[in-house]
């Protein structure tokens, strides 16, 4: 037999939310990788009804926007005031017309609701003949629920509101999730015969079990089997009771196909991620957005991956990638950031310290510390010396380099772009690389060192640095009268200079472009 489908699916997301206290309507905050009527609505969606409506009214233009986001085909009716679940769902059936075949409803503030448990009360409802089936839970805390009544044979008789329900009543701990699979011919005339005499002066929802009771319809209950699924969120605590146990379900099924996990509960996976077997998640570790995760490879302790892709075998150490890609067996950090458009090639390490954007890095390529690389292609197998910047900047637009296969560039290098490094060339540590270097050369882009001797014991006279100097002069020299610093014609060149700026010669490759 093929499983029951129902025509409409219809999410109640009219509500204010208040308690969340935030200027993000409640059904919007984000909890792994989805807003919280994000999840209701991939739930709705999994039964593949005909239409999928989400009901809005508080911050609608948002909500909606949201819901379009999530759910292309939704169709959005809007509940222009609160008048109770009865009249938001009689607000979706007079908008929609005929309404022949199975409705569901759900809530839009009910992230943990499992697809699957929607789908066994829709199995239950349309194997029963029942006009409307209600999914209820036995809860060790029922209060704030609408509380299930039955009658001395133990059927459903009907939902009585907290506010209305006598201390008798209260005491009953089956109570109403808020979701139920209803006739949609049915529900849609009894939602026309709601009073609003009760407590709260709204439309209730829940009256339709009696009513439909009263006409001789069947009416029937599936029990939830776990209570936590229709675990509302109203507040911030509960917002992370709901992420974290939705987090936890998405770290057991990876683990139960083979994932190792070494923390759970320091561990963040979003709903879009996916893990391959013997992926290994060490703890601190964030995974967001459409971040895989290939076989063999280890992630963590202490990174936050977005949108991107670790190869089979890669390792990952403290770092923060967006949109990257980083390939077998390479290795990245500890401290690295990966920004958007980086492609780490095959083998390939990136160290400490280490910030790459829009660039590739060559097969078995390194850069192992403190750098910069920015609009770059680095071939395969070079070494980018320690506080290699590429300079791509100028203030007004970015500028790409190109650097060939083998190449090795010096600690401190400069490269400012536009700029091509041919195969297999050099510089030299500390030069500002201008001029493109064809393949095989080196360039040497740097003030020339000049050696001022004397200097200190003429310039820093009582200084521990001047008596070392002493000490450290040949023995034949010593002895002989050191001129007061600062005297006229010591002679020697440079002698007037700061310290910090002694080799004040030959800054030949120095010049701005
Ligand atoms: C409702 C049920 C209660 C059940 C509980 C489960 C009724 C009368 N009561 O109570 O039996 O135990 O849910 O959580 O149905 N909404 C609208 N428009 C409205 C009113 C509500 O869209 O005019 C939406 C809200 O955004 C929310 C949902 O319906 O998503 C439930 O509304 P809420 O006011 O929280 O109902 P409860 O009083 O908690
Ligand atoms: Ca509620």
């Amino acid at each position: 037999m093929s499983e029951p489908r129902p025509v409409t699916v219809i999410v109640l997301a009219a509500g204010e939310g208040t308690r969340m206290n935030s200027r993000i309507p409640k059904v919007l905050h984000a909890m792994c990788g989805r807003s919280i009527l994000g999840h209701a609505l991939a739930a709705g969606g999994e039964l593949a009804p005909e239409r999928l409506v989400v009901v809005v009214g508080h911050r609608r233009d948002e909500v909606s926007a949201e819901a379009a986001r999530q759910a292309p085909d939704v169709q959005v009716v809007v509940q222009d005031r609160q008048g109770g679940t009865g009249h938001a769902v009689r607000t979706v059936t007079e908008a929609l017309g005929d309404l022949s075949g199975i409705v569901v409803v759900t809530y839009g503030d009910m992230p943990l609701l499992r697809a699957q448990t929607l789908a066994a009360l829709v199995r239950e409802h349309a194997a029963a003949g029942n006009a409307v089936t209600v999914l209820t839970a036995l809860v060790p805390d029922p209060s704030g629920y609408g509380r299930i009544l039955r009658d001395g044979s133990g059927a459903l008789a009907a939902i009585v509101e907290e506010a209305d329900a006598t201390a008798a009543q209260r005491a009953i701990s089956e109570i109403n999730s808020g979701c139920y699979a209803f006739d949609g011919a049915l529900l849609a005339d009894a939602v026309k015969r709601l009073a609003a005499g009760n407590a709260q002066g709204q439309e209730y929802l829940t009256d339709v079990v009696g009513i439909l009771r009263g006409d001789d319809h069947l009416v029937g209950t599936v029990l939830a089997g776990d209570p936590g699924e229709i675990q509302g969120v109203n507040d911030q605590v509960q917002l992370a009771q709901a992420r974290r146990a939705f987090n936890g379900r998405l770290l057991e099924a990876w683990m139960r196909a083979g994932v190792t996990v070494m923390d759970p509960s320091s561990t963040w996976v979003d709903v879009g991620v996916t893990l391959a077997p013997d992926a290994m998640i060490l703890p601190g570790t964030h995974l967001e957005g459409r971040t895989s995760v290939g076989t063999g490879a280890r992630v963590g302790p202490g990174c936050l991956l977005r949108d991107t892709s670790v190869a089979p075998d890669a390792m990952l150490l403290y770092s923060v990638c967006e949109s990257a890609e980083i390939g077998p067996g390479a290795t990245v950090g500890p401290f690295a950031r990966l920004r958007p458009g980086t492609r780490i090639g095959p083998g390939a390490h990136i160290g400490t310290f280490v910030e790459l954007k829009n660039s590739t890095v060559g097969e078995g390529a390194k850069v192992p510390h403190l750098s910069y690389v920015g609009d770059a292609d680095i071939g395969e197998r070079s070494n980018i010396g320690a506080a290699t910047i590429f300079a791509n900047y100028d203030g007004m637009a970015k500028h790409h380099t190109t650097v060939g296969a083998h190449v090795f560039t010096g600690s401190d290098t400069v490269l400012v772009a536009p700029l091509t490094i041919g195969d297999g060339a050099y510089t030299a540590a500390g030069s500002v690389v201008t001029e493109d270097v064809p393949a095989g050369a080196i360039a040497v882009a740097r003030g020339r060192q000049h050696n001022s001797p004397g200097w200190v014991e003429r310039k820093r006279p009582g200084t521990g640095s001047a008596a070392a100097a002493a000490r450290a002069r040949p023995a034949e020299a010593s002895g002989t009268e050191i001129p007061a610093a600062g005297a006229p014609g010591t002679g020697a060149p440079g002698t007037g200079a700061p310290a910090g700026v002694a080799d004040a010669e030959g800054h030949e490759g120095a010049r701005d472009r």
